[in-house]
């Protein structure tokens, strides 16, 4: 029996983690603290919001009161914190939202804990999801490890290290029970079409321009959502106390590459003429400070406790361009509004 706090459960990863919780363990309670910006959606959880296990709760970890307030109601022994805000070029845009929910909301998240735990930490566990962005840009060679410094290079990137930083100093300062995981890039099912992939996949079926930043030569290392899912719930349920693990599937790309691929899948699944989605790509201003490459040693993970992914990237790029196929409404919902936009904001005015 635990009593599972997850934030940002109704975004991409986070809708991951929580079907994968609340199906796999009904004996826990999980509940989903998410305060739905325009990448939270509940439609995302439309298949397990019934299930007994899980409980919804619409929140904002910037508001500390309501933080506490939820703690005294449900006295959590556990959190799973992904609740952030998570897309690069909008951090450019304003870097101070990023400021206030993935640094302020996470120390609201860490107080909150603290006061709830009493100081008794036994069975208690802060697990803080974060990316590879925290370590920076990668030259030709080399990869992360745990112990590479910190070396944030974009307002997304150095909240979420700030943020990785505060976990890191309430554990050394109050003993807090806390691990932190850093993952690469991650692709799949009900990613917001502002990332890489869906974006692009969204653009070649309504026959629009793929804007490919610069050269299209930067290099990202791609894992599988579900798979990013499977190995925070091996970590929540068997990392050691205080340690980092970070998570890939030694799968680097170049953009360029990634797109013609991503190109082909997309000609064959439409019954277009071979080619013919690689005519929309289109060399566009690049992103300021753009990170070179990053490449993710997950061998820590794999050598202490045993996670793998569960799939080759071919097949899950495949997987994922069937699902955005399949699920228009989905795309219809999440690209009306606001989405537009910003889209013209970021590819049409600038
Ligand atoms: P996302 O943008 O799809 O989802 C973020 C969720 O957080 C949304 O549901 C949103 O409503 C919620 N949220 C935002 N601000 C909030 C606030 N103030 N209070 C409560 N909820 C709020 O992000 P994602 O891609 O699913 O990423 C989840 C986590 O994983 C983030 O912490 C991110 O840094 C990390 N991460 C992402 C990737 C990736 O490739 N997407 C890779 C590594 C790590
Ligand atoms: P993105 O999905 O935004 O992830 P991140 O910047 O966090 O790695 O971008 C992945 C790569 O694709 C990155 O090198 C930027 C590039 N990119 C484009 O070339 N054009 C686009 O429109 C977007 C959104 C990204």
């Amino acid at each position: 029996m635990k009593k599972i706090l997850i934030t940002g459960g109704a975004g991409f990863i986070g809708s991951h983690v929580v079907r994968l919780f609340v199906q796999k363990y009904p004996q826990y309670t999980i509940v989903n603290l998410d305060k739905l910006t325009y990448a939270g959606n509940l439609e995302n959880l439309k298949d397990i919001e019934h299930h007994t296990n899980y409980i919804f709760e619409k929140v904002d970890i910037v508001d500390a009161n309501a933080i506490d307030t939820l703690f005294e109601k449900y006295k959590f022994d556990s959190v799973i914190h992904l609740a952030a805000e998570s897309h690069v070029d909008r951090s450019i845009l304003n870097p101070l939202e990023f400021i206030m929910t993935n640094v302020v909301g996470t120390v609201n998240l860490l107080n909150a804990a603290k006061k709830c735990w009493h100081d008794d930490f036994s069975g208690k566990l802060f697990y803080h999801v974060s990316t590879d962005e925290v370590y920076g840009s990668l030259g030709e060679t080399g990869l992360f490890t745990e112990e590479t410094a910190y070396d944030p290079r974009s307002p997304y990137s150095a909240s979420k290290a700030s943020s990785d930083h505060f976990v890191r100093a309430y554990e050394n300062t109050y003993h807090l029970p806390v691990v932190i995981s850093n993952c690469s890039n991650n692709y799949g099912a009900f990613q917001f079409p502002e990332k890489l992939i869906p974006l692009f996949i969204n653009n070649i079926k309504n026959n629009k321009p793929l804007p490919v930043y610069g050269k299209g030569d930067y290099t990202r290392d791609w894992l599988f959502v579900e798979d990013h899912a499977t190995a925070i719930d091996t970590i929540f349920h068997n990392g050691k106390l205080g340690e980092t693990y970070n998570i890939g599937g030694f799968n680097e790309w170049q953009n360029i590459d990634l797109i013609k691929l991503l190109c082909a899948i997309m000609d064959k699944k439409l019954n277009r003429e071979k080619g013919s989605s690689e005519q929309l790509i289109t060399y566009v201003k690049d992103r300021p400070g753009h990170d070179k490459r990053y490449a993710i040693d997950a061998s820590k993970l794999n050598k202490e406790l045993g996670w793998k992914p569960s799939l080759q990237f071919e097949e899950g790029l495949e997987k994922t361009v069937d699902w955005y196929l399949q699920n228009e409404t989905w795309l219809h919902h999440v690209t009306s509004g606001e989405y537009q936009n910003y889209y013209k904001h970021q590819y049409e005015l600038s």
